[in-house]
């Protein structure tokens, strides 16, 4: 009797299971934050580069043929790309993932609400690293705050869960407001996630050291103590904490100091058509050539599988490894 092949899976050398994917549909972005394209001009992707969603949804149906059961949608800016909603639609439409969310700037979010909770993505992170305008201006080159305010009132009013603050946690900018953002908390049922700064595009360093965990965590424990809120299946990266009787959350992401490469399940797939393993490498697989040369989807899934089968074990960063990576806006977070 024929023996039925054996199914496929993402799983790296170390044996970590592969089960998220993060799509960057777009490398442009409408602000220009210090800590991720630093005052540099940057070449753009040319158009052709860019996988068109038809490309993206089936890299993704390979995916999941190989276990990918959670995707997240991020840029550059994915509001920036036309088509984003239809795209996030189909992405759904292609039933098997069991949690698809979004990362944005929030600065087009306020357009696309209605859109997006009628489809059915309620899961959202919006990035925000103050809650002064001007301050806003100066970290993201653009007046926009307002814009971005209201957007996550909205979301909150109409019932998305859960809205996510992601706050860059940076030195000399923001560090007298991380206090502010946390009480946000206790009018608010947001998660508040403070992110340690992470070398992208040489653009670390020029504020001196990034601000560590345990420092960020002082600050904003002279509210109250964090009491930690139990880990869930499907968290990710965040350690999560609670100030008492706060109907948000807080979370610490501590990418530099105390990395969590061990309990890495992502792979990353850029706007330009490669795919991924580490955020903080850059080491990339070209999936795109191979794609528009009109192959099959089995040998696609093997470039996933090579790819994974390479993930590096864990970053230097702590350690002094890479300080120039790629800048986040061509990888997507
Ligand atoms: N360090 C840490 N986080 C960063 N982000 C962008 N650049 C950096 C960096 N250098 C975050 C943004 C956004 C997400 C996509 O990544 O705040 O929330
Ligand atoms: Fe800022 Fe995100 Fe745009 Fe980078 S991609 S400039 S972090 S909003």
């Amino acid at each position: 009797m024929l023996k039925k092949p054996e199914k496929k899976e993402l799983v790296d050398a170390y044996k970590r299971h592969i089960n998220y994917l993060r799509i960057s549909i777009t490398d442009r972005c409408n602000l220009r934050c210090i800590y991720c394209s630093p005052g540099k001009r940057f070449k753009k992707m040319p158009h052709e580069s860019i996988l068109s969603y038809e490309e993206i949804l089936r890299l993704t149906k390979v995916g999941m043929d190989l276990g990918i059961t959670k995707v997240r949608v991020t840029g550059g800016e994915p509001f920036v790309r036309k088509g984003c909603c239809e795209f996030l639609e189909k992405l759904i439409g292609m039933k098997g993932l069991s949690d698809i969310s979004l990362t944005t700037n929030g600065v087009l979010l306020k357009h696309h609400l209605a859109r997006l909770h009628k489809i059915g993505i309620l899961r959202l992170n919006i990035s925000l690293d103050t809650l002064d305008p001007a301050k806003y201006k100066e970290i993201t080159g653009i007046n926009a705050f307002n814009r971005v305010w209201e957007a996550i009132i909205s979301a909150l009013e109409m019932g998305f869960s859960p809205v996510k603050i992601n706050v860059v946690a940076l030195r000399g900018i923001n560090e007298d407001e991380l206090k502010k953002l946390a009480e946000l908390t206790f009018s608010m049922p947001v998660h508040v996630r403070f992110i340690e700064q992470m070398p992208f595009g040489g653009g670390s360093g020029r504020n001196g050291p990034s601000l560590a965990a345990p420092e960020i965590r002082r600050r904003i424990e002279t509210i109250g103590p964090l009491l930690p809120v139990s880990r869930q299946k499907n968290d990710g990266p965040a350690r999560r904490y609670r100030f008492e009787g706060a109907p948000g959350e807080i979370g610490l992401i501590t990418a530099v100091s105390q990395h969590f490469c061990k309990e890495c399940n992502r792979l990353r797939l850029t706007a330009d058509g490669r795919i991924r393993t580490c955020l903080l490498s850059n080491k990339t697989t070209d999936i795109k050539t191979l794609l528009r040369s009109g192959t099959t989807d089995e040998e696609l899934a093997e470039v996933f599988l090579a790819a994974v089968a390479d993930k590096p074990r864990r970053h230097h960063i702590c350690d002094g490894g890479p300080g120039d990576l790629s800048r986040m806006v061509s990888i997507g977070g």
